[in-house]
């Protein structure tokens, strides 16, 4: 036998991560190469948790969503042990060498691209994939799992519409992305939406009154709303905008942390902002609302067939890389193929969903209001 690999998955599970696992390992294997998969995301590199990924454990595996590695989203440097926090990076560098790996494939988001660095910065051979459902990850123009969720968004999308129409009601759907829309307004557009609420536009709540108020009077006597889990308001915006230039100015250390909590609580997910904004908006509008929260369906289920591809193909380039010892990049998409990128180029970047974004020119032109 060859080199020895290893692959873990961290951060939240993604369909295609499997068919990503598959892919590595059978070029791999046809290199005379061995893969070992590390459990739960960087604690099993840091714990020594692993399974042999040979041909019988890949077979049957390209369909399946979720990670047959499981996921966590514990840090290299900040691992729980018991009660304590503790930094795992040298038991991680030790059980690498321990394993005799040629390389570390990591496959995930942006969390898991920052510890990525970490582990090239303490000497390892480190490659990664670009895997969240959320799209926002720098440097890949798809990210593996986002295309599946994307088609369950919009299904549900469509699907409410019987349900919105019979009843003559608006349906706020709240749909996930963490701080950014992707998922939101492709769902949005494709699923026909005429007022969408995404992070990157904080809305104002009259406007989107009157937009669906307008919608109302023209004859359509429902609206489905696709409401970004972080859309945030004007006025909570202009807070957040505040308090980042008080903390990026502040010197005091005690203040800063406590200025840092503040805008925690602000941004944090709460399930509880899109039923205030459903009452709200039944208040301004006099039209009954309901609220749907898709949640973690979005991330469930088999993989789209253009998921599929897409882990495939990034698997097979990751694997390629191995073999030719480029060392230090993620595999990432764009133009139709791959290319490698040094994770330096990626990690802590989010891809932002900006103004001139083909989807965003497409929806400002059909008339979407963003609530602005
Ligand atoms: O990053 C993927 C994602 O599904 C986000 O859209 C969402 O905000 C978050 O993960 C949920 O995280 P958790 O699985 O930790 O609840």
């Amino acid at each position: 036998m060859g080199k020895c690999v290893g692959i873990l998955t961290a951060g939240g599970d993604s369909p295609g991560l499997n068919a990503a696992i598959r892919s590595v390992g059978r070029v791999l294997a046809r290199n005379n190469c061995r893969l070992i998969g590390f459990k739960d995301g960087f604690e099993g590199v840091a714990f020594d948790r692993y399974v042999e990924l040979d041909e019988a454990m890949l077979s049957g595996i390209l369909t399946v969503g979720g990670t047959i590695l499981r996921t966590s989203r514990n840090k290299p440097h900040k691992m729980p042990l018991g009660k304590k926090i503790v930094d795992m990076t040298g038991a991680i560098v030790e059980n690498y060498h321990k394993h005799q790996l040629a390389a570390l494939i990591c496959i995930g988001g942006g969390g898991t691209h920052k510890s990525a660095l970490l582990l090239k910065k303490a000497g390892l051979n480190i490659i990664t994939l670009p895997k969240t459902i959320d799209n926002d990850l720098g440097g890949s123009s798809s990210c593996i799992g986002f295309d599946t969720a994307l088609n369950v968004a919009t299904s549900a999308i469509d699907s409410l519409h019987s349900t919105a129409s019979s009843h003559k009601r608006i349906m706020l759907v709240e749909v996930m992305g963490h701080k950014t829309g992707w998922l939101t307004l492709g769902s949005g557009i494709a699923g026909g939406a005429d007022v969408i609420l995404i992070p990157e536009i904080p809305y104002d709540i009259e406007k989107v009154a009157d937009a669906l108020k307008a919608r109302s009077r023209s004859g359509k006597l429902f609206s489905i709303v696709p409401v970004a889990e972080g859309a945030i308001d004007k006025v909570s915006a202009g807070k957040i905008a505040r308090l980042e230039q008080e903390i990026s100015k502040c010197s005091d250390k005690s203040r800063k942390n406590q200025l840092k909590a503040q805008l925690a609580e602000l941004t944090a997910y709460d399930p509880a902002r899109i039923f205030a904004l459903a009452k709200k908006l039944e208040e301004l509008t006099a039209l009954e609302t309901r609220v749907t929260i898709l949640g973690y369906l979005q991330r469930s289920g088999t993989p789209s067939c253009f998921d599929r591809l897409l882990a495939s193909q990034l698997g097979a380039r990751a694997a390629q890389a191995v073999l030719d010892g480029d060392f230090g990049c993620m595999a990432a998409f764009e133009n139709g193929t791959t290319k490698l990128i040094p994770i330096e180029e990626v990690a802590g970047i989010r891809k932002e969903l900006t103004g001139d974004h083909p989807w965003v020119v497409c929806a400002r032109k059909s008339g979407v209001s963003f609530g602005e």
